[in-house]
């Protein structure tokens, strides 16, 4: 059977060049996602996990390479497709949830769908699903400084499946938080996983997490080991 790769990097390098400095953040990484795994990257700080993370959600673009992300290569894509790419195929999620403070739940959980043009009764129908998936229905309401860390960031998951997309890249999402929150919030992506097929990559220090996803690959200097 054909297999359906989402998300493919091809000896893809990444130098951040500071005046007469240079960092080599990626020196020539390669690795395929199929549609529907759930993997980790992991690696200890400043091995190139963002960076590498940053290349995906086409958040950056690389010094060499080539990055395909639903088959389409990234570096041949233009702006405009570049953010559909971005707000509609790829959901986000970080370690420090990045959650509008002066908005509350489910206005942040329904702002991914303001740049799609649905008509508001249908977004808020949108977002009360997302919340309800994550267990937070109850706190549609509230403010972000509100919620415990956990609650937050189960909103940001809400947020970043509320568009259904097909990739979730979640950059050390459980980082901020207390090791058994840090489990419930992985249960959460594995069951997400699990339900709508969503490919989720997660980008992780910590081994007990890179253990507990189905495939997990190394990056140590900016190179897979
Ligand atoms: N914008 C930037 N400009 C210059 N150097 C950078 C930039 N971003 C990252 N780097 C450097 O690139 C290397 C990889 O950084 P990256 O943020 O990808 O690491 P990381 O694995 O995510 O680390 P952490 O676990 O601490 O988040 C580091 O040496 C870092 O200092
Ligand atoms: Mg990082």
């Amino acid at each position: 059977m054909k297999k359906n790769i989402v998300v493919q990097l091809e000896n893809v390098k990444k130098i951040y060049s500071m005046g007469d400095a240079e960092v080599q953040a990626l020196r020539g990484v390669s690795f395929e996602v199929e549609q529907g795994e759930f993997i980790s990257i992991m690696g200890p700080s400043g091995s190139g996990k963002s960076t590498c993370m940053n290349m995906i959600g086409c958040l950056d673009t690389p010094t060499s390479g080539i990055v395909k992300i639903d088959d389409k290569e990234t570096s041949k894509m233009s702006e405009t497709e570049l953010a559909v790419l971005r707000n509609q195929t790829i959901g986000f999620v970080f370690q420090q949830y990045h959650l509008i403070p002066g908005m509350n739940v489910i206005e942040n959980v329904m702002l991914p769908l303001k740049y799609k043009r649905i008509e508001k009764r249908i977004r808020v129908e949108l977002a009360e699903k997302a919340l309800d998936k994550v267990g937070l229905s109850e706190r549609m309401y509230h403010l972000p400084n509100e919620l415990s860390g956990g609650q937050k960031q189960r909103v940001a998951i809400a947020r970043a499946i509320v568009t259904e997309p097909k990739i979730i890249l979640a950059d050390e999402p459980t980082g901020a938080l207390d090791t058994a929150t840090g489990i419930q919030v992985m249960d959460l992506f594995k069951e997400i996983n699990k339900k709508s097929g969503t490919t989720i990559i997660i980008v992780t220090h910590d081994p007990r997490i890179g253990k507990s996803t189905k495939r997990c690959i190394k990056i140590l200097d900016g190179l897979l080991c």
